[in-house]
């Protein structure tokens, strides 16, 4: 009997899953004993801080920790403590009641968004190639796209102006993402403030575009003058006026990936619609996570995190000249987890697809990296390496890669 259908039309709306093919072809040479350095995967390589973990122990025993968390927005501990990294870290002020919503991980709130603020057939605007999850959350509340390309000629970063006429007036939101992912561009206050009086243009009649920023990298930094900033920062940014809300994320600040755990900062109207949403379709945070994040936001400026820092970059200065080496052009990631790469030139004079040059990595180097057209066609010839094992096994990496010829 042939399978039966049960997928839906939204899931099938879905952009297709390239990592796929690489995964399975990358369990295969393990299964086969071949020794694979994965620099694919982008989750961090060493454990949650200690302090966190005894945080979350001693939450966990607690009754009231072990019930239905709090609905409508997370725990105002949680929230405080949220409130008061946005003080310390960007200078910006916000009501925790208010302004901000716990959530299970930034993805979380991310795909999320759309339900909350759109109606089926509103436009989503976001940067092409970007995270998938815009994509994926707009398509799954049957919303339409508009891919704002960006490239080395623009910064990686949208131009606003270059948007047409017609996708401003029905887009509902605008994503951005810097620190990138996959891109590790970063992002100064200006560039926000060209992003809000583009989105606040939009609002005549009660019915604009939302400004939404996705800030999981904020604390994956190289160097102060690299330090990213809040689009709260911005000098046309008002939290009680403009609307908008950005990601926040502890997953990689923390090494807390699995965990689960971010929150959103916004304006009242936006945030308190998530909440909404949220507390139809899941029942919170665990309650002991919460606390344990807390712990972690209160602490943000911990010699852990610093060291974190330290670690990722002395990687990145290993990968950029390695790959350099091995002629391939890249730009010294300024901030983020990644190193976004070109794809040699090979011996007839084009450059390598980046689809056949993660797949050769993997067959004569069993060497990991996500092709870029796994983001997107404009991906094409690049590929992304993730900063997450130790720099011997990098530079055994780039020793292998610099053996092929291309
Ligand atoms: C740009 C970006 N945003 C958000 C996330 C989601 O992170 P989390 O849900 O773990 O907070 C990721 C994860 O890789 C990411 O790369």
């Amino acid at each position: 009997m042939p399978s039966p259908s049960v997928r839906s039309d939204r899931l099938n709306a879905l952009p297709p899953f390239l990592f796929d093919e690489i995964d399975r072809k990358k369990r295969e040479r393990i299964a086969a004993g071949a020794d694979v350095i994965n620099l694919g995967v982008g989750d961090p390589d060493k454990k949650t801080p200690e302090f966190i973990v005894e945080a979350m122990n001693r939450a966990m025993r607690d009754l009231v920790n072990q019930q239905y968390p709090a609905v409508g927005g997370g725990l105002g501990v949680f929230r405080e403590a949220a409130a008061r990294f946005m003080q310390k870290r960007f200078g910006v002020k916000v009501d925790p009641m208010r302004h901000i919503v716990a959530l299970l991980g930034s993805k979380d709130g991310i795909a999320h968004l759309p339900w909350a603020v759109t109606n089926p057939g509103d436009l989503v605007c976001f940067p092409d190639p970007a995270y998938p999850v815009y994509e994926v959350g707009s398509v799954l509340a049957a919303c339409r796209t508009h891919k704002m390309p960006v490239g080395a000629d623009t910064g990686w970063k949208p131009r606003f102006e270059q948007v047409p006429d017609e996708v401003a007036r029905a887009a509902r939101i605008c994503w951005v993402n810097y620190p990138s992912n996959p891109t590790s561009e970063g992002a100064d206050v200006a560039f926000y403030e060209r992003m809000l009086e583009w989105t606040q243009k939009t609002w005549n009649g009660g019915r604009g575009c939302i400004a939404a920023s996705d800030l999981a990298y904020s604390e994956l930094y190289f160097g102060e003058e690299n330090k990213p900033v809040s689009m709260w920062q911005a000098r046309n940014a008002s939290i009680e006026d403009t609307v908008g809300i950005e990601f926040h994320s502890l997953s990689k600040t923390f090494n807390m990936t699995g965990w689960r755990i971010g929150f959103a900062v916004g304006h009242a109207s936006v945030v308190s619609a998530l909440a909404l949403i949220k507390a139809n379709v899941d029942s919170g945070t665990f309650n002991a996570i919460q606390v344990a994040g807390a712990a972690a936001l209160a602490h943000h400026d911990h010699a852990d995190v610093a060291a974190m820092r330290r670690l990722y970059q002395a990687r990145r200065d290993v990968v950029v000249p390695g790959l350099r080496s091995i002629g391939c052009e890249v730009e010294v990631p300024p901030a983020g987890f990644f190193v976004w790469a070109r794809t040699p030139v090979g011996s007839d004079g084009r450059r390598v697809d980046s689809m056949t040059f993660a797949a050769k990595l993997l067959e004569q180097a069993d060497t990991v990296v996500v092709p870029g057209s796994g983001f997107s066609p404009r991906g094409a010839e690049y590929f992304r390496v993730a900063l997450t094992v130790e720099v011997e096994r990098m530079a055994e990496a780039i020793q292998r890669v610099g053996r092929i010829r291309w």
